[in-house]
């Protein structure tokens, strides 16, 4: 029986199969019900049993072996005959697996689209940037908190070198560099020095918004941003005012809009009250038009601005923050169908 295990074992190597139809005779032939295998399994157990361990083993191998080569044989045949004899090795292997948009991009393309539609065009800056453009030019006194070692994130050793701690930063390069009507919006990654948690995060995105021109009245800011809602929330959204403060608006405003999952009447997610909160904003204050070259007693303006975390777990009721920069393909290919 040694013999038999032997001469197979040399028959391996030289099996080949022309096509799929071959490979499945030699497995009948070899692996069949009625095939040799079988008859060295019967055959094994005459054995006698001090034989048994070494004669189990060696043909468990060469069960193993003829399998192997059999499969392989059937791959090939599936290779040539699939693709024919030209096959291209360099081609990208399909599927390709596509890749989604992240929630925040998603959802910033379409704040940015809708203030698009109401003339405003797009106005980017440096994340890494100094404190005129982050504070003194936005009427930051200089002992304002919001300075504080607390909030900002400064670049040691250039006490003046900041991480923006938000991208109002952008409307101040844009009006040293561009005299009314200004029309801009502003979307962009922030830094605050936070701890972080499902409720907060050391960095996060915001969208601000810039009107500059004669005229510009608080009802114009509120028919925008009215109209913004609606379109991001759904045309029964409604708004609401609250007075508020920052240092480079007078007056300022935070909005609400009616809680879209209720409906207004009150649940859960808006602590029932019926009302989120999703903006801060307000008219430009005189100063900040001044500081940056622009003649508050010609001009009036608005400016906005908004998380777009905020907005995205509004839509999408994401719990925790720390979800959108932990790149877990999971909560990530939740989006595919928002792309
Ligand atoms: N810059 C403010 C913030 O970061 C948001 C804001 C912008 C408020 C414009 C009013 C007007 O909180």
């Amino acid at each position: 029986m040694l013999n038999k295990i032997d001469k197979l074992m040399a028959e391996v190597a030289a099996m080949h199969a022309k096509n799929a139809g071959e490979a499945e005779n030699l497995r009948i032939k070899y692996l069949g019900r009625k095939g040799i295998m079988n008859d060295l399994m019967e055959e094994f157990r005459s054995v006698a049993p001090e034989k048994k361990r070494e004669l189990g083993q060696k043909l468990n191998t060469l069960k193993q072996a003829i399998t192997e080569r059999i499969n392989s044989l059937k791959d090939q045949a599936a290779v040539t005959e699939t693709a024919g004899p030209a096959v291209d090795l360099t081609r990208t292997p399909y599927p390709i697996p596509l890749g989604t948009r992240h929630p925040l991009t998603i959802v910033k393309n379409e704040i940015v689209d809708i203030f698009s539609r109401l003339g405003f065009t797009l106005a980017e800056g440096p994340e890494v940037e100094d404190d005129w453009h982050v504070y003194s030019s936005m009427n930051f006194a200089d002992d304002h908190p919001a300075r504080d070692m607390q909030d900002t994130f400064f670049i040691e050793s250039h006490p003046d070198i900041i991480l923006r701690s938000h991208t109002s930063s952008v409307q101040a390069r844009v009006m040293e560099k561009q005299q009314p009507p200004i029309r801009v919006i502003c979307p962009g990654r922030v830094y605050r020095n936070e701890a972080i948690s499902a409720r907060a995060h050391c960095f996060f995105h915001q969208v601000e918004g810039l009107y500059v021109d004669k005229n510009v009245s608080f009802t114009d800011l509120k028919q925008v941003l009215l109209l913004f809602a609606q379109e991001m929330f759904g045309p029964d959204t409604k708004i609401r005012l609250r007075p508020s403060y920052f240092p480079f608006t007078e007056p300022s405003a935070e909005m609400d809009i009616s809680c879209h999952l209720c409906g207004g009447k009150g649940c859960s997610f808006c602590k029932h009250t019926g009302w989120v909160e999703i903006l801060g904003c307000g008219m430009v204050d005189p100063a900040v038009l001044d500081a940056n070259g622009i003649d508050s007693s010609v001009y009036t303006g608005y400016a906005f601005g908004m998380g777009i975390e905020r907005i995205t777990n509004l839509k999408y009721q994401v719990k925790d923050l720390r979800m959108f920069s932990e790149n877990d393909t999971r909560f990530l290919d939740e989006f595919v169908s928002a792309n």
